[in-house]
Formats: C-alpha cells, sequence, structure tokens
C-alpha cells in the first residue's frame, strides 16, 4: 500500500477500504506517515467525505488504537452524555448528579476546553483537591457506588483520535462530520456505556452551523451506535447564545449548584431535557414522564446531595471554591430589548480576563470570568446591571467593544 494512492483516490472522491484507512491512520499514529500528508488526506475527506462503511471502519481503527473499558459489563444502567462543545456549557455538572439521583449510573471522561470554549475538567479543577485523574478501576468503583464519576481522557483510550483532533484542529479540518461522529463515538465505545447521548451544538461558534448538518451528524451517530449494540440518542441545541449566565469555571460550577438547587434558567431546562433522555433510554420509559421525574430529582433535593457526593468521593473541598474578588459591574448604556447576547463575544471577553486559554501555555485563572443578568428578549432600563465581570487585575481595560456582544435594541 503507497500513502500517495490512498491520498489520490480521497482526492478523487473514491471510497477507501478499511485496510487503506488502517494503514493511513495507523501510520500516522506510529510516526511512519509524516503530519503533511495526514493533513492532505484529512482535507480531502473534509472536502470529498466519507460514506457510512468508511466512518464505520474510522470509528473501528480509532477505537483498536487503544483500551477499551466495556464499562457496561462491570455497571448496570450504564449512561453516558457528550456535547460537541459549547460556551457556558455546564450541563454535565448538573446532569451527571440528576442521573445518579434516578439510579443510572455515569462514568464519563471529558475533555479540556478547545479554543475559547471551556472544558469541563477545567471547570471541575477549580474545586480545590478534586482529583480528576482516576484509574479505569477507581471510575468504574466510583460510578457503581456514587453514581457519577468523572475523570480526564487518558491516552489509554483512542490515542489515534488524540493525535488526529489536535491536527484537525490546526489544518481546518475539524468542521467535516464523518470526522466529528468517528471521533466522538469512538471515545464512547471505548468507555462502553450502553446509553448514549449526544447534544449537539448548532450556531455560529459552533462546529455544526446549521440544522441539516446537525441532523446528517445525529443519522451516522445512530448508525454508528446500532452496529456497537449502543443506544444513541441525540438532540439539538442551539449555541448561539450562552447556556448558562455563568462562563468561567468556578462560577460555572457555582452556577450549576444554583441549579441544583432549584433555579429556573435555560442550563436548568437543557439539564432536564438531557436527564429525562437518559432516564427514558435505560429504563423505557415515556420521555413526558421521565420529565417528571428528572424535575423531582432536583426538587427533592437529591441531585444537589449526589453533586455534593461526587465532589467529596473525588476529594473535592466544595467549600473552598473561589471566585476573583474584584467585581466589575457593567450596566445598560441605553434603554431597550436584549436583541442579541453573542455567545463567541461572551467567551471571548471571558478568555480576555483570563478563564480560558488564548495560547497553548497560557494558565487558566479558575476564579474569574462573567455572569450575565439578563437574558436574550429582556427588556432592560438604562443604567440596569448587563453583567458582572469578576477579574483578578483590578486595572485590566475593558472597553465597550467587550461588552459589544451585548446587542440592545433602543428605543
Ligand atoms: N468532539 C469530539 O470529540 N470530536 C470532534 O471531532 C468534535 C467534537
Ligand atoms: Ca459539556
Amino acid at each position: 500500500m503507497n500513502i500517495l494512492d490512498i491520498i489520490t483516490r480521497k482526492k478523487n472522491g473514491i471510497s477507501l477500504s478499511y485496510d487503506e484507512l488502517e494503514y493511513a491512520f495507523n501510520g500516522y499514529l506510529n510516526k511512519k506517515i509524516p503530519s503533511y500528508q495526514m493533513s492532505a488526506l484529512l482535507m480531502a475527506i473534509t472536502i470529498n467525505g466519507m460514506n457510512m462503511s468508511e466512518t464505520l471502519a474510522l470509528t473501528d481503527i480509532f477505537i483498536k488504537s487503544g483500551e477499551e473499558y466495556h464499562i457496561s459489563d462491570y455497571i448496570n444502567n450504564s449512561v453516558d452524555k457528550h456535547s460537541t462543545g459549547g460556551v457556558g456549557d455546564t450541563t454535565t455538572l448538573v446532569v451527571g448528579p440528576m442521573c445518579a439521583a434516578m439510579g443510572m449510573h455515569m462514568a464519563k471522561m471529558s475533555g479540556r476546553g478547545l479554543g475559547i470554549t471551556g472544558g469541563t475538567i477545567d471547570k471541575l479543577e477549580s474545586i480545590p483537591g478534586m482529583n480528576l485523574k482516576l484509574t479505569k478501576d477507581e471510575l468504574i468503583e466510583k460510578a457503581s457506588t456514587v453514581g457519577f464519576a468523572l475523570s480526564a481522557q487518558t491516552s489509554e483510550l483512542t490515542p489515534l483520535d488524540k493525535v488526529v483532533y489536535a491536527l484537525r484542529d490546526v489544518t481546518g479540518t475539524t468542521e467535516s462530520l464523518p470526522l466529528i461522529a468517528s471521533s466522538i463515538m469512538s471515545k464512547k465505545i471505548a468507555l462502553g456505556a450502553e446509553n448514549i447521548l449526544i447534544d449537539i451544538k448548532v450556531g455560529d461558534g459552533a462546529l455544526v452551523k446549521n440544522q441539516s448538518q446537525a441532523e446528517e451528524l445525529s443519522r451516522m451517530l445512530k448508525e454508528i451506535g446500532t452496529s456497537y449494540n449502543k443506544k444513541v440518542e441525540t438532540i439539538i441545541s442551539d449555541m448561539n447564545t450562552p447556556l448558562s449566565y455563568a462562563i468561567g469555571n468556578a462560577l460555572e460550577v457555582k452556577e450549576a449548584i444554583n441549579v441544583l438547587k432549584g433555579k429556573k434558567c435555560p442550563l436548568y431546562y437543557k439539564a432536564v431535557e438531557c436527564a429525562a433522555n437518559l432516564l427514558s433510554m435505560t429504563r423505557g420509559l415515556d420521555y413526558n414522564e421521565s420529565i417528571i421525574y428528572a424535575e423531582k430529582a432536583i426538587e427533592t433535593g437529591k441531585a444537589l446531595e449526589k453533586f455534593y457526593e461526587f465532589v467529596k468521593s473525588q476529594g473535592g473541598r466544595i467549600d473552598e471554591l473561589e471566585l476573583a474578588e474584584n467585581v466589575i459591574p457593567i450596566n445598560a448604556n441605553k434603554s431597550g430589548k436584549i436583541k442579541k447576547i453573542d455567545a463567541l463575544g461572551a467567551a471571548k471577553l471571558a478568555a480576555k480576563v483570563g478563564a480560558s486559554k488564548m495560547k497553548l501555555d497560557d494558565t487558566i485563572d479558575y476564579s474569574v470570568g462573567l455572569y450575565l443578568n439578563v437574558k436574550e428578549g429582556d427588556y432592560v432600563k438604562e443604567g440596569d446591571l448587563l453583567l458582572k465581570v469578576y477579574v483578578n487585575n483590578p486595572n485590566i481595560e475593558l472597553t465597550n467593544s467587550d461588552f459589544s456582544f451585548i446587542d440592545i435594541e433602543g428605543e
């Protein structure tokens, strides 16, 4: 086999065999294929696509590049969820405890933030003492006893996805649907929960730009799941505006607690939707009935209790969670309707104050970020509080353009 032939075939729109994909991708992992040739192949795939049998083959090659945990062999009612990445997406921190409260078991591996979207691991690292490097045995033990356990991705599982994802990130090949589908599903299947929910984010700031792409991705994810005997459901959610009022690591942890205490806001409804979908899949319940149980998990305080139990079991000291001391209030400069709160702009401001990495070697300040006081559709009067900015550097220069992500339609 010859890598140039493989690249040329894909460039000409010919579908590749399992063996050809394996030769190219495993060759890259084993450093026999250089990154410029892998980049060319990824670009050809991004432009010409892959059919379902190629997508299934690539998923399998990703899975077989590392260990498989087979979680569902050890844990009953095992569930997993994944979001394709969003701004202020604190859903996992609410859904995990809700699932635990309803008798499901979530053993989850999460990533760090990519670009300006924050990762669940970064958020939890804001809790002093939190151990997010669990071994397979610890992950399984905690998921079975507590009901929710979370660990950072290790390179034991799908190491091939890790190197390919990093290359896609810098070669303009992140938005290929078959590459997204095989990347996500290989990680889910290598871990091995029985019931898997994928939250597909759609919007300007998201990988998936429109509804029809989201529906196509959804079909691919489900078909891959079926071929591995996994139940896969998807939900499609708008990512043009931040999901949570909080953007920033410790702030998002606090907001997850507020929602678990019953605060009704977009994050609450998204978490209920996710947890109800997982319950409905796991128990074969009607979706509307599942919604009632999911809301009850919060109402009764059980999900909140599970959150604290989860933090404690991984060594976290929630009482020591710290927010930055300097809080800058930002008020409306005119009266009117909040026409738009742009997710990307909000994330950029959070990044500017230090909540996420702009460059690879930046460090994250867990205690900083934004807390929105308004949502799209609200009416404000001039001088009303729009948001609070939490900073550690009181001399940080913030200008009007930093806040242009909030568009007020004046009268
Ligand atoms: N999330 C992933 O894990 N992989 C992708 O390719 C996109 C989103
Ligand atoms: Ca998430």
